[in-house]
């Protein structure tokens, strides 16, 4: 047994030392970018007649779709090519000479994260593999802008807490989500963070912080995509005191002119309703003065001619 257990370790090992030769890069690409998948064989003057270069998904489970691209004796040959890739891959031909047959994939999708193997044979040798390289592709999409709101006081705090919400969307991979104090740049906890996934594979994030309010917050929630060493921030300053007092002030001086109007609208309605009581009494008494003596005048006129 022992003999035996000692040999598959030696193998186990050997197969460790061959992956560990194989040359591998990880590469991040956007959504809809075009990817070079590199793989370059130092070597000049190459015989592409005699080489066969495979393009495929390294991945063990991808069996059914899993050629890239093919180049054989120099020529292209597309006829086993996955669906998938079907005109979205480009050699550099001016490159290929010199042993550079990285490969442009268009396009990139979710569905391109793979593991890729470049497999470079000599074809005069026994088709004798001579050189090969794996390259993992990610993925990354930047999130929007992120959109900070609040402060919102909150009911059925005692303290006088506020709420702030941020939200940024349509990003991948997952973001961290900072809250921060601008007044001493100290790290707040977010009491909430949500993040929802979409059917293309992207991420919505909300947060939710609570927290005392204070007279000068200055507050800042920044979004940070990782893969892409970004980060994003949306932030809120508080008014200056002395601003909303004033504000405040302008309001009540607001109020009390309106107040002040409305008092001097009722007065002149009094005075114009006296003024009108005052002529209608004088009109009367006019009227009757004038038919007290209009008989008086009647008879005169009567009695002059007489
Ligand atoms: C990707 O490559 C294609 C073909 O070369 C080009 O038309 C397109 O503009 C490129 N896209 C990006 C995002 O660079
Ligand atoms: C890129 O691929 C997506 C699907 O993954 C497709 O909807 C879109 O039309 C493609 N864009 C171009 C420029 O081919
Ligand atoms: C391919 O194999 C032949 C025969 O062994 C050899 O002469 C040639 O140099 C090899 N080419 C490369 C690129 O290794
Ligand atoms: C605050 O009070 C209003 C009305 O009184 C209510 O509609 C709202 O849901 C309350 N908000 C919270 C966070 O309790
Ligand atoms: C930063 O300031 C807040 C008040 O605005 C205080 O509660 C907090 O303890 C301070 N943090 C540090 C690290 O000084
Ligand atoms: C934030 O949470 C971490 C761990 O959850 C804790 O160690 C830290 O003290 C908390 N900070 C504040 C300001 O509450
Ligand atoms: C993913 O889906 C969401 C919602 O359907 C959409 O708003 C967003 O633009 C999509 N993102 C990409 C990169 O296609
Ligand atoms: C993003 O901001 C956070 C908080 O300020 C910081 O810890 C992180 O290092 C920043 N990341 C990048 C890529 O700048
Ligand atoms: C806060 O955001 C505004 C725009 O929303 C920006 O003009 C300002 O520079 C930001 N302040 C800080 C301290 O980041």
């Amino acid at each position: 047994m022992k003999p035996r257990g000692y040999g598959f370790l030696l193998l186990l090992l050997h197969i460790l030392k061959a992956a560990i030769a194989l040359e591998q890069t990880n590469i991040i690409s956007k959504l809809g970018d075009n990817a070079t998948l590199s793989c370059i064989f130092n070597r000049n003057n190459l015989q592409l007649k005699n080489l066969r270069v495979y393009w495929q998904i390294a991945d063990s489970y991808q069996k059914t779709c899993s050629v890239v691209h093919a180049l054989m004796s120099g020529q292209e040959d597309n006829s086993k090519q996955c669906i998938l890739f079907k005109d979205r891959t480009q050699l550099f031909w001016d490159r290929l000479e010199h042993g550079d047959f990285s490969l442009l994939l268009l396009n990139v999708s979710q569905r391109d994260r793979n593991t890729y193997k470049c497999i470079v044979q000599n074809t005069t040798e026994y088709s004798k593999v001579i050189y090969q390289a794996e390259v993992v592709l990610s993925l990354a999409v930047s999130y929007s802008q992120p959109i900070l709101s609040g402060p919102i006081k909150n009911n059925d705090s005692t303290e006088g807490e506020v709420t702030f919400n941020c939200r940024s969307g349509n990003g991948y991979p997952k973001p961290n989500v900072y809250w921060i104090n601008k007044v001493n740049n100290s790290q707040l906890n977010a009491s909430k963070t949500e993040i929802i996934s979409h059917k293309n594979g992207t991420f919505n994030v909300f947060s939710t912080l609570t927290m005392k309010a204070t007279s000068n917050m200055q507050i800042e929630c920044s979004i940070e995509n990782e893969m892409l060493q970004e980060n994003l921030s949306a932030n809120y300053t508080q008014l200056k005191k002395s601003s909303t007092e004033s504000d405040e002030n302008l309001e009540k001086k607001g109020r009390g002119a309106q107040a002040a109007g409305i008092i001097g609208i009722v007065f002149v309605i009094g005075l114009l309703t006296g003024l009108i009581c005052w002529l209608w009494r004088r009109r009367s008494s006019n009227l009757v003065s004038y038919k007290d003596v209009k008989p008086r005048e009647d008879q005169g006129g009567l009695n002059s001619p007489v």
